[in-house]
């Protein structure tokens, strides 16, 4: 198993954030996380790669309790993992090359030019041209998320956690961030979890899609399977209904 995800729960200022999950990710695998707005998605992913700090249950990844690291094994397990932030997360005072790079820079001390072709050819494997030398201030939404796509990816990781890769981008691109992820996964069998609110990259990436609500992960099953399924929070979100036991206001 690469991610084991084992009675977590998450509290802030005695909210809790979230609710007893449990989830397993084998190599290779992709999940996608649906769920409505506050619903707890990105902090799962931020509490798997160890921002914060569950109060019960473990994570595990290459069972190894992420909590329970030393120093270098914590450098070691990073340099291995992708992250995809909601919100671009480029650093505002390194122009695009450098935010790509930045984490090859750490581990892999190549020459300047090296490291400034590589970043091309990530920045062009995730559609973007002639951006190098721009500050991220300078970038559409697009863009930028596009940008922090390529940074997630320049390491070739075994894991790769995107919050919301494809928000505000336009629908040709979506796809071709969805036929990106596909060719990293193919290339190196990455086990991979996509946070998404669109159901076309859900079906297209998801071998199993979740559902969370309110803290929980209420459900997660074969995308075939939620294709078809009767749960009504499932059915609920898959028709984007105002009834149903998913209410529009807390
Ligand atoms: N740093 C924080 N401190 C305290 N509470 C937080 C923090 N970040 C998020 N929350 C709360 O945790 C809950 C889950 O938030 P989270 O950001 O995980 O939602 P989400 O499912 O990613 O939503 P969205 O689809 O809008 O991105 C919300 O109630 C939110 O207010
Ligand atoms: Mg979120």
């Amino acid at each position: 198993m690469i991610i084991e995800i084992k009675d977590l729960n998450l509290d802030i200022n005695n909210f809790q954030i979230l609710k007893n999950i449990n989830l397993c990710i084998e190599k290779g695998e992709t999940i996608v996380l649906l769920g409505k707005n506050g619903s707890g998605k990105t902090m799962l992913l931020k509490t798997i790669i160890g921002l914060y700090k569950p109060n019960s249950g473990s994570v595990k990844i290459f069972d190894k309790d992420i909590n329970n690291l030393s120093k270098t094994e914590q450098t070691d397990m990073l340099r291995q993992m992708g992250y995809v932030f909601q919100k671009s997360g480029l650093f505002d005072s390194l122009n695009i090359a450098e935010n790509v790079v930045f984490a090859l820079r750490r581990f892999q001390p190549e020459t300047k030019e090296w490291l400034l072709q590589k970043a091309i050819d990530l920045l062009k494997s995730a559609g973007l041209e002639n951006v190098e030398k721009k500050s991220p201030a300078e970038l559409s939404g697009g863009m930028q998320k596009r940008a922090g796509i390529a940074r997630a990816i320049a390491m070739d990781p075994a894991i790769l956690l995107m919050d919301d890769p494809t928000a505000g981008l336009d629908p040709v691109l979506s796809d071709a961030i969805a036929e990106l992820i596909v060719g990293i996964r193919e290339r190196i069998k990455s086990s991979i979890i996509v946070v998404t609110h669109d159901l076309k990259i859900a079906y297209k990436l998801g071998h199993r899609i979740g559902l969370m609500h309110d803290g929980n992960l209420i459900s997660i099953m074969q995308t075939g399977e939620f294709l078809k399924t009767d749960n009504e929070y499932i059915s609920q979100f898959r028709s984007g209904n105002l009834e149903g036991p998913i209410p529009v206001l807390d």
